[in-house]
């Protein structure tokens, strides 16, 4: 799978991806990450790639120009493929597991990452197929959340845990929290690792840790509970 980040800011990405799991993702051949620097295709003399937004308003906006040039020099686009282009924005639906799941059966992967206030909407609309929030709050710009999406998405590409993992059996696989878990030693600080944990009897931990699960659920997001319980328990 191939990951293309158009960027004003390259170094925050490629510092980000090329350590541990998705690092070790790119050597094995499984992943590529391409961090493009926008300002690279300007045709403006003094290297700007903002402008001020037309019916005046604070803040600058990221001009159309060097992002719709930028995306027509990336290889998949070159090569005339249809590439999902993801705007990460605030004004968007909030990314989830399913959306990881999804964008991980692509082979090539545009994020798009806004500066300033924003992009002139004209190549947004040239070039975006899905606009993606990572949360409702708003941060300075799309380069973070391009990378959490990325980290989501990548380790849902098969063989990028290793052969012993699958991104499926972790928290939200069902739609519950994970249960709680324990290494050595048995005994730290006063407290025990749980009995059954060490009981060797298989059912007995899994029936422990799906309570546990639903447990933590209830208490800490309720509102996948509840629809954890409209969805698995009809009673
Ligand atoms: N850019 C700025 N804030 C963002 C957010 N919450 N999600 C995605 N992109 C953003």
């Amino acid at each position: 799978m191939n990951f293309h980040i158009m960027t004003l800011f390259p170094e925050m990405i490629e510092g980000a991806a090329n350590t541990s799991i998705l690092g070790r993702a790119i050597d094995k051949g499984l992943l590529s990450v391409n961090a493009v620097d926008i300002r690279e295709y300007t045709a403006n003399k003094h290297n700007r790639v903002d402008d001020y937004t037309y019916g005046g308003g604070a803040g600058m906006l990221m001009q159309a120009q060097p992002i719709y040039d930028c995306y027509m020099n990336l290889q998949p686009v070159r090569e005339g493929r249809k590439v999902r282009t993801i705007y990460m924005t605030p004004q968007a639906k909030v990314f989830n597991q399913d959306m990881a799941r999804e964008f991980a059966k692509e082979e090539d992967i545009v994020f798009l990452c806004g500066h300033y206030e924003g992009i002139d909407e004209r190549v947004l609309e040239e070039i975006v197929t899905d606009y993606v929030s990572i949360g409702d709050y708003v941060l300075t710009g799309g380069e973070l959340p391009a990378l959490v999406c990325m980290d989501a998405i990548a380790r849902m590409v098969p063989g990028v845990l290793g052969n012993e993992v699958s991104g499926e059996t972790e928290s939200f696989d069902d739609g519950l929290l994970e249960y709680p878990q324990y290494s050595r030693p048995e005994e730290w600080k006063g407290k025990r690792v749980p009995d059954v944990l060490l009981s060797g009897h298989h059912a007995n931990i899994e029936k422990w840790r799906h309570e546990q699960s639903l447990c933590r659920t209830k208490e800490r997001r309720p509102d996948l509970y509840e629809k954890y319980l409209a969805t698995h328990e009809k009673l």
